[in-house]
């Protein structure tokens, strides 16, 4: 198998210290559309190995609180207002969990293991991408931002059109640390349609509510 050109933006991530190039692609979603505020609450959906939480925590500050979800198991380290949990977002009821208008933005890099099978992989990234939605649109408040990746095929369309439906204003975002040949690219939902809702009482724990845990604490 041939080597990889030299990558700049995996390079780069090393040496700035995150421990993913996908740091970049948020960046620059970010740089584009504002969808991350000082002080808000992010949830990060498909967070390992955390190169997006540990950006989400640095642009909100300790005031603010990034909870990460993963299949896989995080052993990094983060601030201490941010941490990563290991459960599938496909069958946590994290709505019921998270309760609404528990963050500002909800942020997805979610991708499915790729199969090589073109249209498999993209039926599945569609299935990732709208439990996204299903979930923004559970815990944001109005006004709330969202961002989720996608691999671009026939439902392409459809996912646009459901995320115009919940949000103000839509946009794609391909990043230039997104390579070229991916098929991937970004869709961004910015200020969620819908009554203002209170935030819940306590900031401090806005993750899950009593009862047994349903989601594994790395
Ligand atoms: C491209 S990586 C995320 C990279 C991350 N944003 C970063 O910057 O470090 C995609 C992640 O989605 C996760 N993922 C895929 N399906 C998932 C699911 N059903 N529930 C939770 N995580 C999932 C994978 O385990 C993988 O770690």
């Amino acid at each position: 198998m041939s080597k990889r050109p030299q990558d700049h933006w995996g390079h780069k991530a090393r040496k700035e210290g995150y421990a993913a190039r996908s740091v970049y692609k948020l960046e620059e979603i970010d740089r584009r559309a504002r969808i991350l505020k000082h002080g808000g609450r992010v949830l990060d959906l498909g967070a390992y190995p955390g190169s997006w939480t540990s950006y989400a925590a640095q642009v909100v500050g300790p005031r603010g609180k990034v909870l990460g979800l993963d299949l896989q198991e995080f052993k990094g380290t983060l601030p201490p207002h941010a941490e990563i949990r290991t459960g599938d977002v496909l069958s946590l009821e994290l709505e019921k969990e998270l309760g609404p208008a528990s963050f500002d933005t909800v942020i997805s890099d979610m991708a499915p293991d790729t199969t090589g099978h073109r249209f498999t992989d993209q039926a599945r990234s569609f299935r990732l991408f709208m439990r996204a939605l299903e979930i923004a649109v559970a815990v944001l408040p109005a006004g709330g931002n969202f961002v989720a990746k996608i691999f671009v095929g026939e439902d392409f369309h459809a996912a646009q059109q459901a995320v115009r439906a919940a949000f103000e204003e839509t946009k794609v975002i391909k990043p230039p640390a997104s390579r070229t040949e991916s098929y991937e690219t970004f869709v961004v939902g910015m200020r969620r349609r819908g009554k203002p809702t209170a935030p819940p009482s306590s900031l401090a724990e806005p993750a899950v509510v009593s009862g047994p845990p349903r989601i594994k604490k790395s």
